[in-house]
């Protein structure tokens, strides 16, 4: 299916809750998400079924299951599960903040889910929580490990760079790179609902590499199948790779082949346009699949064009689903 701009439309991120165990300061604000959505708003397992079984007669194949953080919803594992088994569907991705990975890796493994991304913003134990607000370091190496063992590869690590909080450890992620076979993903900070953004906060991609390439070495550049939005790069004789995503300095939309759906149930043809569809209300009206094949073309066709049109999203990252 393709857009007003001859984008082809293939992939859906699913947002399958809104709440969090963690409280990451680029993601929500201090006090939590206060207005957490009731039960009966959410969509149920079959809603999202039946919107992705329309979906992918439209040309979906590719599906990101999302948060909040998608392993803290109930019977995640045989929502897996039936999701792997509608026809079209290639690959089912998962983003996750790791911290219930080691629990749950092996049966989503096992269930069809191929891979995921772990959001991990500091190597130090102290410096994470103080991102997180909450979080354990160890529950996340723990997670990321047995993700590895379980066959959910490659293992891709996000790491938001804020200035002055954890850019000092760009050479130690870099470093890190050399030992580990995950793909080390460096994320420029967006300003998104009430997070912490402010500009003296910001550091671009550019800066970066150019601290990586000053402090540890040349960034061989790296063609990845299927790369999305990052660029990839290796440093001599390593095991993994580095990734940079720059949605604030690189014009990423050219390449955009995503839909959202978020967890109360609105269609979002773009991250940062707060233009969305309410899918929720025409599937319990009790409409036809052809109506609810119309909305999602309209929503395609909603997709703006790229950062020109881009405003500050009004909701917090945390109900979207990154
Ligand atoms: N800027 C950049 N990336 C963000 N994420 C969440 N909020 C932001 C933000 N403000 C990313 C994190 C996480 C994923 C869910 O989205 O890397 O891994
Ligand atoms: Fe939770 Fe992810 Fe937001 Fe952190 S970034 S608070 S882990 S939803």
């Amino acid at each position: 299916m393709k857009d007003n701009f001859n984008r082809n439309i293939d992939y859906l991120r699913i947002s399958i809750i809104d709440r969090c165990n963690l409280r990451c300061i680029y993601c929500m604000p201090e006090e939590g998400i206060t207005n957490l959505l009731p039960h009966h708003e959410i969509l149920s397992y079959e809603e999202i079924l039946k919107i992705v079984e329309i979906g992918v007669d439209l040309g979906i194949t590719k599906i990101r299951i999302t948060g909040g953080e998608p392993l803290l919803r109930k019977g995640i594992v045989s929502f897996i599960e039936r999701l792997a088994r509608i026809e079209g569907i290639r690959d089912i991705g998962m983003t996750t903040n790791g911290v219930l990975l080691k629990k749950f890796a092996k049966d989503l493994y096992n269930a069809g889910l191929k891979r995921v991304n772990v959001s991990l913003d500091s190597l130090d134990e102290n410096k994470f929580r103080a991102i997180t607000r909450v979080g354990l370091i160890d529950d996340v190496f723990e997670g990321i490990d047995e993700a590895k063992n379980a066959g959910l590869q490659p293992v891709k690590v996000n790491v938001v760079v804020m200035k002055g909080i954890n850019d000092d450890e760009i050479e130690k992620f870099a470093l890190w790179s050399k030992k580990v076979e995950y793909q080390i993903r460096f994320i420029e900070f967006m300003p998104v609902g009430q997070n912490a953004w402010k500009k003296e906060l910001f550091i671009s991609k550019d800066e970066i590499k150019e601290r990586i390439e000053n402090k540890i070495g040349k960034l061989i550049p790296v063609q990845m199948k299927k790369s999305g939005p990052a660029e990839y790069f290796m440093l001599e004789g390593a095991k993994g790779f580095l990734g940079f995503i720059s949605p604030m300095t690189t014009h990423i939309c050219i390449r955009c082949n995503r839909l959202r759906l978020t967890a109360d149930g609105k269609l979002r043809p773009c991250l940062f346009s707060d233009k969305e569809v309410d899918i929720k209300k025409i599937l319990r009206s009790g409409t036809s699949t052809e109506e609810i094949r119309e909305i999602i073309i309209k929503t395609i066709h909603l997709k703006p064009q790229g950062m020109s049109e881009h405003t500050k999203p009004l909701r917090p990252m945390s109900t979207i689903g990154g």
